[in-house]
């Protein structure tokens, strides 16, 4: 019988590794992969399982030569291909309830980092100062926060938030207004919660309509002094609009943990920025969300390869043969 072969290139959590290998599928999973590796190993692969570190393009699914499923040990699928992999009749998969909590918390840390500027003070203590003057911040209670896309983790952030007694409202085009006020979150318009929010949190994926959603001409829509918080895709906002926004105070800040391009490059224009913070997109890197992940990437594979059930397909029209 044919033995299947997984093929894992990013540092995926060692369960998924236990649970193929249980079902008797042959593994590669050697850590981190350089590009030309993961090249030159995917012509063998049945399966990829992959977090962000691999781009799944075009090169590379064209790559493969009996690849079915690439399963993704996340969220976002912007680094895969879709119509690469559709071209090709490869299902693509995604594990949307893992990093929920993780990214929730991150998101909520990097707000009140950025409402009580902990990260600054804390360099400045170790430079050997002790200024009680600069760091002076604001409270969460009673302020407004905007939630930009009502998901999952839009929807655990805003319970946080109203935990740390804050007004929560949302945009999103595709929740019911009365769902969202059975949790107690008013559906509004962009329009209007760019103008009522005190702290926005992005937290849509990347479409023709979100793209730089955060921009020169929404960014002076906003309350002066908004603060701005993105754990989610940096692509949502144009970076170079935002910097300006910073340093003309429109903005009193952001709080970043993704990037238009991932590392950012050399003299990006918000790294370093003061008023920013800033974090290497780290939302879901949590021992129990990257567990979770890699257990629900790995018993999708298992299910593709041994018994052909697909689940958490994103480009489902692969599978109308
Ligand atoms: C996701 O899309 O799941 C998160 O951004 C985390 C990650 O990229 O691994």
């Amino acid at each position: 019988m044919t033995q299947f072969h997984v093929l894992v290139p990013d540092s995926v959590n060692k369960k998924a590794v236990e649970i193929l290998e249980q079902a008797g599928l042959k593994v590669t999973a050697p850590g981190q992969m350089k590009r030309e590796e993961t090249l030159a190993a995917i012509a063998d692969a049945d399966a990829l399982i992959i977090r962000s570190g691999t781009k799944a393009d075009a090169a590379l699914i064209n790559a493969a030569t009996k690849l079915k499923a690439i399963a993704r040990a996340g969220v976002g699928v912007d680094n895969v291909d879709l119509d690469a992999a559709s071209a090709k009749g490869i299902a693509v998969m995604n594990t949307p309830d893992g990093n929920t909590i993780a990214t929730a918390e991150f998101t909520f840390g990097l707000m009140l980092a950025l409402a009580r500027h902990i990260p600054q003070a804390y360099d400045s203590l170790n430079s050997g100062k002790w200024d009680r003057k600069s760091f002076q911040g604001v409270e969460l209670r009673g302020k407004t926060l905007g939630v930009v896309g009502f998901g999952r983790i839009g929807r655990a952030v805003a319970k946080r938030a109203q935990a740390f007694e804050m007004t929560v409202i949302a945009y999103d085009p595709f929740i019911p207004a009365d769902f969202a006020a059975d949790l107690g979150v008013e559906m509004v318009s962009l329009e209007t919660l760019y103008a009522r929010a005190d702290f926005i949190t992005l937290h849509s994926v990347i479409t023709d309509e979100t793209r730089e959603m955060i921009n020169r001409d929404t960014l002076v829509t906003m309350k002066k002094g908004v603060r701005i918080v993105n754990a989610a895709r940096g692509a949502l906002i144009n970076e170079a609009d935002l910097a300006e926004a910073i340093k003309s105070g429109q903005v009193a800040g952001a709080a970043l943990d993704v990037y238009g391009e991932e590392p950012p490059p050399a003299g990006h224009p918000l790294i370093g920025l003061p008023g920013v913070i800033d974090t290497p997109h780290l939302a879901a890197s949590t021992d129990e969300a990257q567990v979770a992940v890699a257990i629900e990437a790995a018993q999708l594979i298992v299910d593709v390869l041994l018994n052909s059930t697909y689940k958490n397909v994103v480009n489902a029209a692969v599978l109308v043969k």
